[in-house]
């Protein structure tokens, strides 16, 4: 096992999906994997191994914001040989054109996070996807002539849920931001500083122009389109 991963080397796939609430992962494994075990515990925070279409895929809960993913890509990447990480979570919308239930789908991360300021000595390092994740996530996405949006760009990783400068996410947006979430940028980076792949998709659970909200139905709904998208994308 890794510092917080309970699995046992060899008992996570090379493909993991990774939702930031681990009751999410349960209901990924439970409601998409065949032969899903679970093979880690610690904290609570939940991970499955088991196959999808004859695949090996693991799911593992991140927990919110970009301390939390990091700790457990980090772990899955250099402790588990994991080789793709595909982020399965819910964003913010910040443009008028994404609408709440739309897909977003991260081509790449701004964040006001001080993660990468110190791993850069201020240096500003653009964190972006994997660009054969990203390119069948979109034809997945395509293919699956989705009843919602999609939409392929930036995103905003901040580490405020609650934002003290709302002003600074509006200009963001102004800048081609479409959706604000909290762990894309580092899961890019550290992707990236290890040799691995990694994309974000996101659903988008709340407009934070208008403060529209979508119900938990719609959410599950929403979130199964987002699923489906990844593990096609992961499997190519
Ligand atoms: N901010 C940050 N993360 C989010 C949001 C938001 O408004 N909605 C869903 N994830």
């Amino acid at each position: 096992m890794s510092t917080h991963i309970g699995a046992a080397p060899g008992e996570i796939a090379p493909l993991v999906l990774m939702p930031g609430d681990p009751l999410r992962a349960r209901w990924i494994a439970e409601t998409f994997l065949d032969d899903a075990r679970c093979v880690t515990e610690v904290r609570g925070m939940l991970g499955y191994t088991g196959t999808w279409r004859g695949h090996r895929v693991s799911v593992q809960g991140s927990g919110m914001g970009q301390p939390s993913l990091a700790i457990y890509a980090t772990e899955l990447f250099r402790d588990y040989d994991v080789q793709n990480i595909v982020r399965v979570g819910s964003a913010g919308a910040l443009s008028e054109r994404v609408a709440v239930r739309d897909v977003v789908i991260a081509t790449g991360a701004c964040t006001d996070s001080r993660m990468n300021v110190i791993r850069f000595e201020g240096l500003d390092y653009a964190p972006v996807a994997d660009f054969a994740l990203l390119r069948a996530a979109v034809e997945a996405a395509e293919a699956a002539e989705l009843s919602v949006g999609l939409h392929v760009g930036l995103v905003h990783s901040s580490d405020s849920f609650y934002p003290a400068r709302p002003e600074l996410v509006a200009r963001l947006a102004e800048y081609g931001a479409l959706a604000v979430e909290m762990e894309a940028s580092a899961l890019y980076t550290i992707a990236a500083g290890l040799g691995r792949r990694a994309l974000a998709v996101c659903t988008v659970s709340d407009h934070v122009l208008t403060g529209e909200e979508t119900s938990a139905e719609e959410r599950e709904r929403t979130f199964s389109d987002m699923v489906g998208i990844a593990l096609s994308a992961g499997t190519r």
